[in-house]
């Protein structure tokens, strides 16, 4: 079949593309206003150009034409080519109005011609999860739906956003939801109320400044035939990258389910696209083929030449597409008709300002209706020390941790006011294996970690930074930011290069806490800021270099020069506090016997397995805080028997048992996972305290001579 595509703009090359991996489909030529998209496309794809789609027609010799002309073009386009006899895949929408996508099917239908149109997605693998778990009565039946178009500000994410600017959110954002909505439940039956507004007349972007006159903000109830009530909205104002871009939670009377993403056809993406929620059950992720049934834009033209080919109607059927149109425009016409009333306001005034809003975030036992058995004035927190089991997860960020006080002459910690948890952002998982930390790293701020441990090693930073600067919200002195230099920058140029170009990188004017990675020096290998573009195996390469007998390649740089370069980033107001990792109790005591600022944080292996007790024991003597590395990941210990009794007791996860046991000796653990639901969990250690049995009991599992 030969196959022409029409529109030569952002998305024709993902079709083309496509269509090469496919034989039975020929691509031979191409159309565009602009000259020279269709040149460029046709140069790529080896096509004959044409700017004129009737030229087109009439020069080929083409079975199926792919539409990918701007929204407002495609009903006119669709019908000339139904009308020289061609098969036709359109992009959405069908067209502006109803009765022009019911002319097309129509037409369409006289030609004997097939006619289908995008999105695919309501046969991808996700949607048609939902739809069998649906069908099969998994969460009872569904009474009510809540559906997002939210396409944001296009002039961040398209480059040619006037398109869609003109049409508005409606005729683009809402088509996913109402195709998967249609292709579950069947028609719509009516528009029972519906609003339109223009939020932002203006979207600028990177020096460009588009004006709006279509509604940038949609929404409307919409009663289904045989389906929810639906509660759509549709956005160019609400940013793509909220919650709900393109979601679809279904409401039924025995659970709820949720798309993430109904224009998701191919399954790639790091969110679960499919979660399930018995009723008043948490939402899990609900399992997907793996690998996903690839579905690609191409896919359109898969169905459409089957149909063809089988005299059958095309999966993505004009008739759907035409019935989404019609949903569309009825929205638009309720909103026209419009039907507002004023609302009384009964003497209601907005609230004087709440204490949190004047301190957003107070020790939680400071709220005024904070429930600890009373209600006297003085009313005191149970217990001062942050790890009472009375805190929740939220208490993260307020409340912060110290080692724990002995009778004696302990000093105040020089830093008292560490966050009880840290989340590690080192990609590194054992063996040749890195992780993409992106998505945890944003999890676990969102979950309310506030620490965050980097190193230049870990070539994470750039992420981090993005992540934090990137409307994070949060003033900078809520969080609390840990870097590291590597052991081949220990000579204090070097150090210092390497200190100023983390804090580039993270986008930070100085590091909350500064350490070494390790006390030793080793031979320089140069600027180490590329290394996330590298492989393992290169960035070993890079990072640990060796002597021709295998052994770690050393340098001769002194710890006190060392310490030294250390101490000047705090007086250049580069780190505010210093450290060291990975030392014992001697090394510590001989970093501390340097003339100068003795460290503030040591940073060691910590878990129930591997307890450096006289380190921490030391540590705290002198004031100096100890944060706990790989606190989950020593091979058996979230399998651990003890731990899971222990864990089974409390009603939560070994990893939780871990890092409270950490939490409880006023130890800060910065455990790392890609899993949200263990960055959730990781942060959730406050709901509950061990006894004294459980302390034994984990303390014994500690082993003199474990090793990785
Ligand atoms: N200073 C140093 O020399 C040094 C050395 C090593 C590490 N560190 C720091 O310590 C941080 C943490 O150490 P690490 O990266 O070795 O990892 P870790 O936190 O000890 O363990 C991570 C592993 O545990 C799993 N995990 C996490 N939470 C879990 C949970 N709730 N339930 C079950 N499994 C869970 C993770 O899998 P999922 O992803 O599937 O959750 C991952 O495989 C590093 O990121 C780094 O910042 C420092």
């Amino acid at each position: 079949m030969n196959v022409a595509l029409i529109g030569c703009g952002a998305i024709a090359s993902a079709y083309a593309d496509g269509l090469a991996a496919c034989p039975a489909l020929a691509l031979t030529c191409c159309a565009d206003l602009d000259a020279d998209n269709a040149a460029a496309l046709a140069d790529r794809y080896g096509l004959t150009p044409y700017t004129d789609a009737g030229a087109l027609l009439a020069a080929e010799d083409v079975d199926l034409v792919i539409n990918l002309t701007i929204h407002t073009a495609h009903a006119a386009v669709t019908r000339i080519c139904l009308e020289a006899g061609c098969h036709v895949v359109s992009e959405k929408p069908l067209a502006m109005t109803a009765d022009e996508a019911q002319s097309l099917v129509t037409l369409a239908e006289e030609q004997g011609c097939v006619l289908a149109c995008a999105p695919i997605s309501g046969w991808a693998d996700a949607q048609q999860m939902a739809g069998r778990l649906v069908r099969d009565g998994h969460i009872g039946p569904v009474r009510t739906a809540t559906a997002t178009g939210n396409f944001g500000r296009t002039t961040e994410w398209h480059p040619a956003p006037q398109p869609f600017l003109e049409i508005g959110p409606l005729y683009d954002g809402a088509v996913y939801p109402l195709t998967v909505l249609t292709t579950l439940f069947g028609p719509v039956e009516r528009v029972r109320t519906a609003d339109a507004a223009l939020l932002l007349d203006e979207h600028a972007h990177n020096g460009r400044s588009f004006r709006v006159d279509t509604p940038d903000h949609v929404t409307a109830v919409l009663e289904m035939a045989d389906g929810p009530l639906v509660h759509l909205t549709a956005s160019a104002y609400v940013p793509h990258r909220t919650r709900h871009f393109s979601s679809l939670e279904l409401h039924g009377d025995a659970g709820s389910l949720y798309l993430d993403d109904c224009g998701n056809f191919d399954g790639d993406t790091d969110a679960p696209l499919l979660q399930v929620a018995r009723l008043g059950r948490p939402y899990r992720p609900f399992p997907l083929p793996r690998p996903p049934h690839p579905l690609r834009y191409a896919s359109l033209a898969v169905d459409a030449a089957r149909a063809a080919e089988r005299g059958a109607a095309p999966l993505a059927s004009a008739r759907q597409a035409a019935h989404v149109v019609a949903t569309l425009t009825a929205v638009e016409t309720s909103a026209d008709a419009g039907g507002g009333r004023p609302v009384e306001r009964c003497g209601f005034d907005r609230p004087e300002q709440l204490p949190w809003t004047q301190d957003p975030f107070p020790h939680p036992d400071a709220h005024p209706l904070a429930v600890r058995g009373g209600f006297a004035a003085d009313d005191r927190p149970r217990s001062s020390a942050p790890t009472g089991g009375s805190l929740s997860r939220s208490h993260l960020d307020p409340a912060p941790t110290s080692p724990p006080r002995r009778r004696g002459s302990q000093p105040e910690a020089a830093l008292p006011s560490l966050p009880p948890i840290g989340f590690g952002c080192s990609r590194y998982r054992g063996g040749s294996t890195y992780v993409d930390l992106g998505n945890a790293m944003a999890d676990a701020l969102a979950t309310g970690i506030r620490l965050f441990d980097t190193a230049e090693l870990y070539g994470t930073d750039a992420e981090l930074g993005a992540l934090l600067t990137d409307g994070c919200g949060l003033p900078r002195e809520r969080l609390f930011i840990v870097g590291k230099v590597w052991n081949t920058n220990h000579r204090p140029d070097h150090l210092r290069t390497a200190a100023e170009a983390s804090l580039k990188r993270l986008g930070l004017e100085a590091f909350d806490a500064f350490l070494l990675h390790n006390p030793t020096a080793w031979r320089h290998q140069g600027p180490l800021g590329d290394l996330s573009r590298l492989s393992h195996e290169e960035a070993t390469a890079r990072t640990f270099p060796t002597t021709a007998a295998g052994d770690p390649a050393r340098a001769d740089v002194d710890l006190a020069e060392t310490w030294a370069a250390m101490e000047g980033l705090v007086e250049d107001g580069r780190a505010r506090h210093l450290g060291v990792c990975n030392v014992d109790a001697d090394g510590l005591a001989d970093l501390c016997s340097l003339s100068g600022r003795t460290p503030e944080l040591v940073q060691v292996e910590c878990h129930p397995y591997r307890h450096p007790t006289a380190l921490i024991e030391a540590a705290h003597a002198r004031g100096i805080r100890v944060m706990a590395h790989s606190p989950l990941s020593a091979p058996g210990l979230l399998e651990d028997e003890t731990l899971r009794q222990i864990a089974d007791r409390h009603d939560v996860s070994t990893a939780q048992v871990v890092l409270r046991w950490n939490v409880e000796q006023g130890i800060v653990p910065i455990p790392s996972s890609t899993n949200p639901d263990h960055v959730h969990a990781n942060a959730d250690v406050f709901s509950f305290s061990l006894s004294d049995e459980d302390r034994t009991a984990i303390d014994a599992l500690h082993r003199p001579d474990f090793s990785r």
